[in-house]
């Protein structure tokens, strides 16, 4: 039996990522929402092109839940995205209500599933979400530093004129520009450190346009992103789905690395199977270090704004 994969959000990010999943074609996809007929919609005209795909996925658009029982993983993409002049952390009251609902209905239909969490401000939704449903660490993930890391490597790889595949890096911390900590140290070019290619300006300058990069975007277009979105949240189902046992930057609850207890925070972790199996820590120079913590201490300060 294929895998089942619920998408709830069927916004352009909840698009994006059926549309990815059909063409990895390993998983079943329901894609749930509240609005009546969009769902359906998307998940018919995915179906629809099945055959040019080559994908016997089974895509199911809804509006009830009980079609989303028994999902191995279920991706929790609702909620309302930034509009231009809003902060990720603007969403917070909004979007907390959606995600405590989607959250205890997601492990209420599927009492095994493991939630990705992608709603903004995603580290403070995975909070909330992890309040909601009291789930293990090892459930429940969010995703913010697959994104920003391959935001990071992007323009790494621009600036010197090389392949995106050589470029090796990643972003810890927060989802958020103020609190998302693009690693130099680590940053590997062709297993080159990044520092020995390029003058400390320029990377500075690289590191800034990644923190803005997501609201580079919503000024663009006067909404957030999705399909780079879609791409790094795939990557985290594909490495549970198929047992991977990836490396991968993502929001996990700490529970005493960096010195960081129980807030979400973006860390290098191993997903597989049992979803997070392990949290990586990695040596970090000081002010990388000091980034992790102070990221812990917004998204602790940004849920204590949120009325229950
Ligand atoms: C972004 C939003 C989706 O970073 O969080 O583009």
């Amino acid at each position: 039996m294929r895998k089942k994969v619920t998408i709830v959000g069927a916004g352009a990010t909840g698009g994006s990522m059926a549309h990815i999943l059909q063409e990895k074609g390993y998983c079943d996809i329901v894609l749930l929402d509240v609005i009546e007929g969009l769902p359906q919609g998307k998940a018919l005209d995915l179906a629809h092109a099945g055959p040019l795909v080559g994908s016997d996925a089974r895509i199911t658009g809804t509006n009830d839940w009980k079609d989303t029982a028994g999902s191995d993983v279920v991706v929790i993409t609702s909620g309302s995205p930034r509009k231009p002049g809003m902060s990720r952390e603007d969403l917070v009251n909004i979007n907390a209500n959606i995600v405590r609902e989607v959250a205890q209905k997601a492990v209420q239909h599927s009492p095994d599933t493991i939630i990705v969490e992608f709603a903004n401000p995603m580290d403070a939704m995975c909070h909330v979400a992890k309040q909601a449903t009291n789930l293990p660490r090892n459930r429940l993930v969010g995703q913010g530093g697959m994104l920003d890391s391959t935001r990071y490597r992007t323009f790494i790889a621009w600036e010197l004129g090389v392949s995106v595949k050589d470029v090796a890096a990643y972003v810890l911390g927060g989802h958020t520009d103020a609190t998302m900590v693009p690693i130099v140290s680590h940053a590997l070019v062709g297993s080159v450190p990044l520092r020995q290619l390029l003058p400390k300006e320029r990377i500075d300058a690289i590191v800034d346009r990644t923190r803005k990069a997501g609201t580079e975007i919503v000024g663009l277009l006067g909404t957030s992103a999705w399909y780079s979105p879609a791409w790094g949240t795939v990557e985290m189902v594909d490495s549970i789905l198929l047992d991977r046992k990836r490396i991968l930057p993502c929001a996990v609850w700490l529970e005493g690395e960096y010195g960081i207890r129980s807030a979400f925070v973006g860390v290098l972790a191993q997903l597989g199977a049992g979803g997070v199996e392990k949290v990586i820590e990695v040596e970090l120079e000081p002010d990388e270090l000091a980034g992790l913590r102070k990221a812990a201490d917004a998204v602790l300060e940004l849920i204590s704004l949120v009325k229950t």
